[in-house]
């Protein structure tokens, strides 16, 4: 009875008293019994107490070891094939990236690369930049030719460029910077997709290569946005700036522990809102894309050797499909161009809604 509020009547010398009493009892026993379940389900009893599915589903698991393959193994990754030939199709106008120049970092590979191709197609001039040159010289021919195949009668054809940058250090962030206004004359975009992920439990995290992360991940991101802005303002130019955050910035991923990896998705994503503030009156938009768990050919490869974590993550995303590095393309082109005049400070997930359960 205790907690229940009820007081059982003794006497139950009448068929009436005896009815309520009966009554009574019987709702007091399975209030009893369903608080006992419930209590042992709260913060009252042990951890386990009401069986070992408890945090079943939201945990990470420190024994999942999601290799980040060496550089030399990593899989190349190719610009987006196959959708025929020349399309006219309307659109507004406002999409158009027609005489921008875009600066995409990491845009040797994955992400990077297609959202590269994204801005290619709507007639941005592009120059790729990248901690691996060689690959990011590979990705821009292929870019040109991609375009040229499918667009054979187009007589303006895109400039990309390829350019060797470490993000994180500021002297060579400042020299590539240099180097690309020197060909393209000028920058008007940039999306800064140079970042990695790796997973170690947080009490076992190396620290020099939780600071390699953070500096790709966070100050590769900063120095960039920065150096960027400031070519802007000297040029009383407007632009629009998109940082690649990831879901991750806003919720923990399961099973695989990744504390540093997350915390440096947070801080892209609070970087770009204190950074719209900072610039808007300079009319510089600083906006994010955080992507969920999207198919890369790096992507592909680490699935191709843990096939249990491809069920695991689809079952965590309402959509029940990863996306792919071509759901971006409409993402970067809106938030790149004027059809996002009044977007800054904005976090567009592009997460089949991971974020919202
Ligand atoms: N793939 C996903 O599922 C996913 C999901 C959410 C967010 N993201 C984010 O998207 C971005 C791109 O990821 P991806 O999957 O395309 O990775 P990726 O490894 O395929 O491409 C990243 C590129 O960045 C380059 N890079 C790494 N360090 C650099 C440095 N110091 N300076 C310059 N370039 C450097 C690499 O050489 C590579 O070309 C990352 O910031 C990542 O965190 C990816």
């Amino acid at each position: 009875m205790q907690g229940s509020g009820h007081i059982l009547p003794n006497d139950a010398s009448t068929p009436l008293a005896a009815a309520t009493l009966a009554i009574l009892r019987h709702r007091c026993d399975s209030e009893t019994r369903n608080g006992q379940d419930h209590d042992a389900a709260s913060t009252a009893a042990e951890p386990g107490k009401s069986g070992d599915h408890e945090g079943q589903y939201a945990r990470t698991d420190q024994s999942v070891r999601v290799p980040y393959p060496e550089e030399r193994d990593l899989p190349h990754s190719r610009p987006v094939q196959g959708r025929g030939g020349v399309h006219f199709k309307r659109t507004l106008s406002s999409f158009s990236l027609e005489d921008r120049v875009a600066v995409v970092t990491g845009g040797a590979r994955g992400l990077g690369l297609v959202m590269a191709q994204a801005l290619v197609e709507s007639g941005a001039d592009v120059a790729l930049v990248d901690l691996n040159v060689e690959e990011a010289v590979r990705a821009a021919k292929e870019l040109v030719d991609n375009f040229k195949a499918e667009n054979p009668d187009s007589d303006k054809r895109p400039k990309v460029t390829a350019h060797f940058c470490d993000v994180s250090d500021p002297a060579s962030v400042d020299q590539s910077l240099a180097a690309i206004v020197k060909e393209h004359g000028k920058v008007d975009n940039l999306v800064t997709s140079a970042g990695f992920t790796e997973n170690f439990p947080a009490v076992s995290y190396p620290h020099d290569r939780m600071k390699k992360l953070w500096g790709v991940n966070v100050d590769g991101t900063y120095l960039y946005a920065v150096a960027v802005a400031k070519h802007l303002m000297e040029r009383k130019s407007k632009g629009s700036i998109v940082c690649i955050g990831s879901m991750s910035g806003s919720i923990v991923n399961i099973p695989q522990p990744q504390a540093p990896y997350n915390a440096s998705k947070a801080a892209v994503r609070h970087l770009v809102s204190s950074l719209a503030v900072e610039w808007a009156s300079a009319g510089i938009r600083v906006n994010c894309i955080s992507p969920g768990y999207m198919l890369t050919a790096l992507t592909r490869k680490i699935l191709d050797e843990n096939p249990e974590l491809q069920k695991k993550w689809t079952s965590l995303i309402p959509v029940g499909k990863m996306g792919r590095p071509e759901d971006l393309m409409g993402a970067v082109t809106f938030l790149a161009s004027d059809a996002s005049l009044y977007v800054t400070g904005a976090d567009l997930r592009v997460d089949g809604a991971y974020t919202c359960t």
